[in-house]
């Protein structure tokens, strides 16, 4: 591989440094690019465009590969847990056993959140979105944390991560509390971290509370999945707010807003509703799939297709067999399950699904297994926030460490050129 690419324009060689990857992914880089030539590049989407170099999460899409700091995304789910995980994508080293007992005190010294943000919470209408309440109230936390984090101190850090990591859950379960009109939960420091959300979800206060250990070791894996997934829409906005050196908390804000998306994290409540809709109407899945397909129609099939992904999502591998598991295990038989396998086979096997490489995603099967916890559809995004939180404080850590300047992208103007001043009576 040649060390250097060669642009031309208007006759005139510019020859820029090409970087490859630990895992040989090659791109060119263009830092330089405007200085020299005055042009700039344009990729709508960031199609093929590398914000930043990154040692957290390698993503293969056409071999379907998944990496967390070099781990296999398969490993991972069968023989760590959340919080082990967590510690891995923020600090960059699986932890050992006192490592990882110390981060689980750690973040259980910050799970009490302060009383009046209980005030800010019963302002919004019950019916309110919880990813709408979530953002919110992740963002007022600053509120409470004013102090921004100096990213050179360690402890500082270190304390701030813990922080967002014991309140951002406890937040997260309050905007479903509020919704359903049960009192407000605490975090139980008796209780390991996914326990806890099951717990702060559902425990109420006239009877004792079961847990399943099925669902919360369920729980744990598709957390897992959904911890880290390099440079995708949350991510990216979680770095480039940060990248103005606004707060962690803001930052977080930020990605949840991003995340909320139909297109990005949002696709798993869609897919479910999706699903719903196909049942509600006679389970005619092929009818569906005919309306994914009209270019008149701006239906698509929620839960098929990646950016990066054209191969098959490893994620939805494993997400498929476990949605399988706790289906058994629970004893469910949910007929959108049957709807889910019938619209699956049918998109496999079309042309037009194949020839795009639309393969179902992480979100495809997500909800399903949600909806068999019990968990209502308006929190499926909540948990994939709750589930992609530490990819956020690792990328964030990193762009802060890195001392990465601000994002600020350019732009194609094509608007008006410079044109006379009409005063209002003369429009
Ligand atoms: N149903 C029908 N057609 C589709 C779909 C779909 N789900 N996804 C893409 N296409 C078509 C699209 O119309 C286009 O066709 P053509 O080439 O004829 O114009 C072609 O496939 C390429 O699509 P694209 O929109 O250019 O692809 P993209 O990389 O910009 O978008 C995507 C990726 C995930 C936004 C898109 O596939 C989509 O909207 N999927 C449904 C929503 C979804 O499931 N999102 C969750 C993503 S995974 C979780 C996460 O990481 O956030």
């Amino acid at each position: 591989m040649s060390k250097t690419a060669i642009l031309e324009i208007d006759g005139k060689k510019y020859e820029f440094p090409i970087i490859v990857g630990t895992e040989n992914e090659v791109a060119i880089d263009i830092e330089k690019l405007r200085g020299a030539t005055g042009a700039i590049t344009l990729d709508p989407g960031y199609k093929n465009s590398g914000s930043c170099k990154s040692e957290i999460t390698f993503l293969d899409g056409e071999e379907g590969i998944l990496r967390y700091r070099g781990y296999s995304i398969e490993d991972l789910a069968d023989k760590a847990d959340f919080l082990e995980v967590a510690y891995l994508l923020i600090f960059g080293e699986l932890p050992n056993k006192a490592q990882l007992d110390k981060f689980e005190t750690d973040i259980r010294k910050h799970t009490l959140v302060n009383e009046e943000m209980k005030t800010i919470l019963e302002g919004f209408p019950k019916t309110a979105h919880p990813m709408g309440v979530l953002s919110s109230l992740t963002s007022a936390l600053t509120a409470f944390n004013p102090k921004s984090v100096n990213v050179e101190n360690e402890k500082e850090l270190y304390e701030a991560i813990c922080k967002t990591m014991g309140k951002f859950l406890v937040i997260a379960t309050w905007t479903y509390r509020r919704r359903m009109g049960f009192p407000l939960n605490y975090y139980d420091n008796t209780k390991g971290y996914v326990e806890n959300f099951m717990r702060l979800m559902f425990e109420i206060p006239t009877e004792p509370y079961k847990m399943d250990k099925r669902i919360v070791d369920a729980l744990d894996k598709l957390f897992i999945l959904h911890a880290d997934h390099e440079q995708n829409c949350s991510t990216s906005t979680v770095r480039i707010v940060g990248s103005s050196h606004a707060g962690l908390f803001a930052s977080i804000s930020a990605g949840v807003s991003a995340l909320w998306g139909p297109l990005h994290g949002g696709a798993n409540q869609a897919v479910l509703e999706m699903l719903e809709e196909i049942h509600n109407n006679g389970g005619d899945v092929a009818k569906f799939v005919l309306k994914a397909k009209d270019k008149e129609d701006p239906f698509r099939l929620m839960g098929f297709g990646h950016r990066v992904y054209k191969n098959f999502d490893p994620r939805a591998t494993i997400i498929k067999k476990a949605a399988d598991d706790v289906l058994e295990a629970l004893g469910v038989d949910d007929p959108l399950l049957d709807i889910a396998k019938q619209l699956e086979k049918v998109a496999l096997e079309d042309e037009y699904f194949k020839s795009r490489n639309l393969y179902p995603n992480v979100d495809f099967y997500s909800g399903i297994i949600y909806r068999a916890m019990g968990i209502p559809v308006e929190m499926f995004t909540v948990l994939f926030a709750i589930g992609r939180l530490p990819g956020w404080i690792a990328q964030w850590k990193e762009m802060r460490l890195n001392k990465e300047p601000i994002g600020r992208p350019r732009q194609v103007y094509t608007g008006s050129t410079l044109r006379p001043f009409k005063e209002v009576n003369q429009r």
